[in-house]
């Protein structure tokens, strides 16, 4: 008698067992248990939680909370202010490199040999920002530079400089066959320093809060180094400017972080002070 009545109770409990399974799949189908539908975000990767930050503070949509690989929050959206902030510095990074491999022209035409050396090495760390920012976009799902591709520098100083917005790289009238007109590679220095301290003390500084308040770490790792980066540059091109005279001879040797953009007059201990990457990964420009 007892083991007839187990039995019907173990086939009660197993009925309902079963009909909980089937009632849970089916809600799970529709939708109902995932908390993010798949395929949503593109940026959710491999989809592991390796921390407990949030998700972007600003707005971001879905994600619960999943960073992604580098740092980038799988929650950011296309649409995010430090997505429209990475498009930004991109190209802005673009022109300055087309920018600053026209005034090296200039300074190499005018006999500034190592001011040119000094302006290649600048356009190679805006090189690196730009390839840092593209691939801060390619991480939070947003196609490549945002639908950018990093074209060739158009050939020819008046291509650049329409580009880069710098009359001081057209060419100038000449004022006859005694009067050679003025170098403008000081001009130029001037008018690095002057952007380079707008982007250090306002543009990055700007971009910088806006991913630290979206918990963009990715984001801001980009933009504090191209912050620094162009704080270093504007105290270099005003070192220049001190005595430009002083920089004709050529020689002199520029290392590039090739992580991090970092410009220095020599290598120094074992590892790059702002990245800590290893120097072998400094280049040189001469
Ligand atoms: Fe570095």
């Amino acid at each position: 008698m007892i083991g007839r009545r187990g039995f019907l109770a173990s086939l009660a409990v197993l009925f309902a067992a079963t009909l909980a399974a089937v009632l849970y799949f089916f809600l799970r189908s529709r939708g109902g248990g995932a908390g993010r539908s798949a395929g949503a975000s593109p940026a959710s990767g491999g989809g592991l939680a390796v921390g407990s930050e949030p998700s972007g503070a600003g707005g971001a949509s879905a994600g619960g909370g999943l960073p992604v690989g580098n740092g980038a929050p799988a929650g950011r959206a296309p649409d995010s202010r430090t997505v429209s902030n990475l498009m930004a510095a991109y190209d802005r990074s673009l022109a300055l490199e087309v920018k600053r491999l026209a005034f090296a022209a200039v300074a190499d035409a005018e006999g500034f040999r190592d001011i040119a050396t000094l302006f290649r090495a600048a356009a190679r760390a805006d090189a690196i920002h730009a390839a840092l920012f593209t691939e801060r976009l390619a991480a939070a799902g947003t196609p490549s530079g945002g639908g950018r591709t990093a074209a060739a520098p158009p050939s020819g100083l008046g291509a650049a400089a329409r580009i880069a917005g710098c009359p001081e790289v057209q060419p100038q009238p000449t004022g006859g066959a005694d009067a050679a007109p003025p170098p403008r590679t000081p001009g130029n220095l001037r008018s690095c320093i002057e952007e380079n301290i707008r982007l250090h003390d306002t543009v990055y500084a700007d971009f910088l809060k806006t991913a630290r308040e979206e918990r963009d770490k990715a984001a801001v790792e980009a933009f504090n180094y191209a912050r620094t980066v162009a704080g270093e540059l504007a105290s270099l091109f005003s070192k220049a400017l001190e005595n430009p005279d002083a920089w004709k001879a050529g020689g002199r040797t520029f290392y590039v972080c090739s992580v991090c953009g970092r410009v220095q007059t020599g290598l120094k201990g074992t590892q790059c002070t702002l990245c800590f990457a290893d120097n072998s990964k400094f280049v040189a420009v001469r």
